[in-house]
């Protein structure tokens, strides 16, 4: 695998591919990854003949009182886990290559509603962060498809609108959540947890497992069921941030009898921010 900081050798390594009439798959990361990232890998192998990756610690889509600077950065033991998996290209840019500094603001891409809720209402500005940066390399890789995890599930529908309001000709792809052995979805942020925190973080997956039962089974008050999970959250000792159903598509507070429906739950265990979603068909 071959690895590039700056965007010049980026776009001569791509150029030499188009040229071979190579399809281009694109995962963008911010490192430190784990088996939920060779996923995406694993399945952007099967959609193109070169898979590119990179690794971006995004500063846009941190706040001011998050966690950038302790984010957890591990370039070598991510260059070997990517060369293992067959990855071709891993892009790794500084900063002053995605934002070169300047005295005025940057250019920003910011998707309307989506942005503005559950996630985006606790972290304003993230969803401009992320968004910004995707269009960013998106225009440097210009890849065919590119995928990203769905355990992101708000941050996917925003790059989805974003990719066609834009008329970026990519195709996004969304891969299943990659869990532990005991539920909890992989995350780097998983590392932040001490030994009680983690082994209470898998009752986020248990709750929202349940509220998915009882839609299952026929159950349509979605209050109670919000109510009654944010109770056991804060049993269990998180401080919930949302627990809610949503509408698929965009989520939006789901019409009555609508059927594809998202679980989405963010709640804090400690200094440690944990996401987690299910989606169901109720068809
Ligand atoms: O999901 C992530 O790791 C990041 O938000 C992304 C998509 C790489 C943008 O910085």
């Amino acid at each position: 695998m071959n690895s590039v900081s700056t965007i010049v050798e980026l776009r001569l390594q791509i150029a030499g591919w188009r040229a071979a009439g190579d399809r281009i798959a694109f995962v963008p990361t911010m490192g430190n990854l784990h088996e939920g990232h060779l996923k995406l890998v694993d399945a952007a192998k099967e959609q193109a003949d070169r898979v590119v990756v990179s690794i971006f610690v995004n500063p846009m889509q941190f706040g001011a009182n998050e966690d950038l600077d302790a984010y957890p950065k591990t370039p070598e033991q991510d260059s070997a886990l990517l060369e293992e998996r067959g990855a071709d290209l891993l892009f790794l840019p500084a900063v002053a290559d995605i934002y070169p500094p300047s005295k005025s603001e940057v250019t920003v891409v910011e998707v309307p509603e989506i942005s503005d809720i559950l996630c985006g209402a606790s972290r304003p500005g993230h969803f401009r962060g992320v968004t910004t940066v995707v269009a960013k390399l998106f225009n440097m890789v210009q890849p065919d498809v590119a995928l990203f995890g769905e355990k992101d599930l708000q941050q996917l529908i925003a790059i989805r609108r974003m990719t066609t309001d834009l008329n970026f000709p990519i195709e996004i792809i969304g891969v299943p959540i990659v869990r532990e052995s005991d539920g909890l979805a992989m995350s780097s942020r998983n590392g932040y947890l001490n030994e009680s925190e983690r082994s209470v973080a898998p009752r986020l997956y248990q709750i929202i497992s349940k509220i998915r039962e009882k839609l299952q089974s026929g159950v349509s008050d979605h209050l109670l069921l919000e109510e009654e999970a944010a109770a056991k959250l804060h049993a269990a000792g998180f401080r919930c941030d949302y627990i809610t159903i949503r509408r698929l598509s965009d989520l939006g507070e789901p019409d009555e009898g609508e059927s594809q429906l998202a679980i989405l739950v963010a709640a804090w265990l400690g200094t440690t921010r944990l996401i987690d979603n299910i989606v169901i068909n109720l068809d």
